[in-house]
Order: structure tokens, then sequence, then C-alpha cells
């Protein structure tokens, strides 16, 4: 039931937390990452893994694309990541050594599935399920299994899957990382301070919903939206701009920040809103040389970022102030804003939130 919420998609949001923190708890034994929770014989698999492709749709798509980087950053393994719609339609090449990684919320969707079945007789050392139901298609049929602890979820636009899926990578790129060298005190560090603060960071930028709703009444006239990130937030632009698309139909693109002069600058003026995810991370200076290329022209800027004192707020450049988060939760921490801000968006514009139209929760047909 929706309890005390009006739609599911509300309710989920703020389950994020509860699910992170399950999550977790699920992967760990004595406060450190078990291998078993991927499986019994994961230590023996991981140990010879070298690089990672992972496929996947949509949302799950996206939490593939943050968890790029997180296995190149902490694991220092290559790893790509394909939509599955796309993946099952190549001759892919395959690297030794690598393992096949699925995401899915619901483990049945049709692209994913052919994709990891195609996966299993092209050569791949192993494959890994990154899912949230145990009793899946998906689940079934892969080598060693990540259970996300999020809960059904019944709004369409996926929530706290996509957030349970993010910590599974993390906790992945941990695991790679133990067998490339990453020593222990590092990794219980990263533990301690970045995964088990993940629930509290997601739980206080809720905090932020009134600001959003005022964001979202500024938005629900517009025609196109523009996300913009950088790095490992540059999924997260696309997530933002998913969730916005799916349930207020209002046009949404997202890009790196790097490309707009590369053609999207065009389509920027006092009627475009920019939507922009800049954490105080190595490629700070860049977004904002991004966002201020955008604000001479026009542009109508809201910037998510925990550097609000190297933005001058006005009018045309509105500031919302972030938590301070380590570099390996901004994805995660950013997210939350953003999915509230496609929701008051849907909402005030009178929009079936928890069922959009023409989407149906379980694609499970091609
Ligand atoms: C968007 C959304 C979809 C799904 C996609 C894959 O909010 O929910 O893009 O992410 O259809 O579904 P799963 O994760 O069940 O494989």
């Amino acid at each position: 039931s929706k309890g005390d919420y009006p739609h599911y998609m509300l309710k989920e949001i703020h389950e994020q937390s509860t699910a992170l923190r399950q999550t977790l708890s699920m992967a760990l034994t004595d406060e450190r990452i078990d291998e078993s929770c991927l499986g019994d014989n994961a230590a023996n698999i991981l140990a010879g893994i070298e690089a990672v492709q992972i496929c996947a749709c949509g949302t799950s798509y996206h939490a593939g694309l943050v968890g790029r980087h997180l296995i190149e950053t902490l694991a220092k393994r290559p790893c790509w990541v394909e939509h599955a719609s796309e993946f099952r339609y190549r001759d892919p090449v395959v690297p030794a050594n690598t393992l096949f990684v699925v995401l899915s919320q619901s483990g049945e969707t049709a692209d994913t599935l052919a994709a990891l079945r195609y996966a299993r007789t092209a050569g791949y050392a192993a494959s890994l399920a990154i899912c949230n139901v145990a009793s899946s298609s998906l689940v079934r049929e892969s080598d060693l299994q990540f259970l996300t602890q999020a809960g059904p979820e019944i709004g369409v636009a996926s929530t706290k899957a996509f957030t349970t899926q993010l910590l599974g990578l993390d906790i992945l790129a941990l695991l790679l990382a133990r067998h490339n060298g990453m020593d222990a005190i590092t990794e219980a560090a990263i533990t301690k301070h970045s995964l088990k603060k993940a629930c509290f960071a997601v739980e206080s930028v809720l905090s932020l919903d009134e600001q959003i709703r005022d964001i979202a009444q500024q938005l629900v006239d517009k025609q196109h939206t523009l996300f913009l990130g950088r790095g490992v937030m540059y999924p997260i632009a696309l997530e933002g701009a998913l969730k916005l698309k799916e349930i207020s139909y209002i046009h949404a693109d997202a890009y790196p920040g790097g490309e707009l002069k590369h053609g999207p600058l065009a389509l920027v003026d006092e009627d475009m809103p920019v939507i922009a995810t800049a954490p105080g991370d190595k490629l700070f200076a860049k977004i904002q040389a991004n966002l201020q290329e955008v604000e001479a022209r026009g542009g109508q800027l809201f910037v998510f970022t925990d550097r609000p004192e190297c933005f001058t707020a006005s009018e045309r450049c509105q500031v919302i102030t972030m938590p301070h988060v380590d570099d390996i939760l901004a994805p995660l921490v950013y997210t939350i804003p953003l999915q509230l801000l496609a929701y008051h968006v849907s909402v005030i514009r009178g929009n079936n939130v928890d069922q959009p139209r023409n989407l149906a929760k379980s694609v499970t047909v091609e």
C-alpha cells in the first residue's frame, strides 16, 4: 500500500535510505564486505577477472555507466557499458577473463535477458546479475548474483532500485579492487566512511523537497530542458533527464558539460532551463566553466552543488545547496533531488505519476 503517500513513487523515493541500509547489511559480515554476497563461488571467480562488460536498459543502464567509473577508479580494471538492446546485435570481441554483468530491477527485461543468454555462449569468463527480484530469470541464469534489497518497486519510474544498484556496483568495484591490490585499510575506510554513510546522506537531501517543488513550478510550462553533469555525474544527468521525460512528458536531454559547445549550446536561450549537478569533485572547475557559458547565453540555470559560494545566485542562476559527500557517494546523493524534481513536475501537470502513458513496469518483449 501507499501508506500516507499520495503516490508509490514518492513512497519509494523516501524508502531509499532503508533500502540502501538493507542492501549493505546483506553484504557485510563483521563490517567487511563478504564475497559470498555474490554467491558461494564468488571468491574463485572474481580472483580471475581482469575486465568487466555491463549490459542493461533504461535506468539500470545509467547505473551501469556510474559502475564503469567505480570499477575503473577503485578496481583499476577496464569496464565497458552498453545498452542490452544494442549489445545483443553486435558481434562483440570478448577480451580474456571478462566478467559479464547485467543490471535489472525486474530481472525479466527481454533485451537484458537476451544479452545474458548471448554472453553465456560468447566466451565471457562468468556472469553476474545485480537484480532486485530473487526469483527472476536473470538471477536464475547467471553464475553470480547480487540481490538488491529495495523491496517491491511499484512506480513505473525506477527510483530505489537504481540507488541500490549503485550500491551494488560500489560493492562489486571494491571486491574487484580487493583482488587487484587495494589494501585492507583503504577498503575498510571506504566501507566505513562512504558506503555506511550512504543511507544518511540520501536521507538528508529529502529535506530539499520544498525548494525542489518551487523549481518544479518553474519548469511545468517548459517544452525542453537540458541536464548537465561531468565525469561520474554525467550518468546522473542522463537519469535526471529520463525521469523527467517519462513522467512529466517534458522533453529532456542530457549532456556532459564539455560537449555543450559542440552543438547543444545552440539550443540555449531564456526558455531553456538547464539543470546541472556540480559536486566539488576533480571536475568542478570544468562544469563551472560550462555553466558560465550557459549563463552568458541567457539560459536559466538550476545548479545542485555543495559549493554554492562559487556561484552568484540570481533569478537566472538558482543554486540548491547539497551536503558535502565523498566522491563515491555523490552519484547516489545527487540522484534524489532529480527524482523529486521529476515527481513534482509530473504532479503539478496532473499526470499519472505511477503509471506514465505508453510505459510498462517490466518490459518482457523486445
Ligand atoms: C525508468 C525505468 C526503465 C527501466 C528499464 C529496465 O524509470 O524504470 O528505464 O529501468 O525498463 O528495467 P529493469 O531494470 O527491470 O531491467
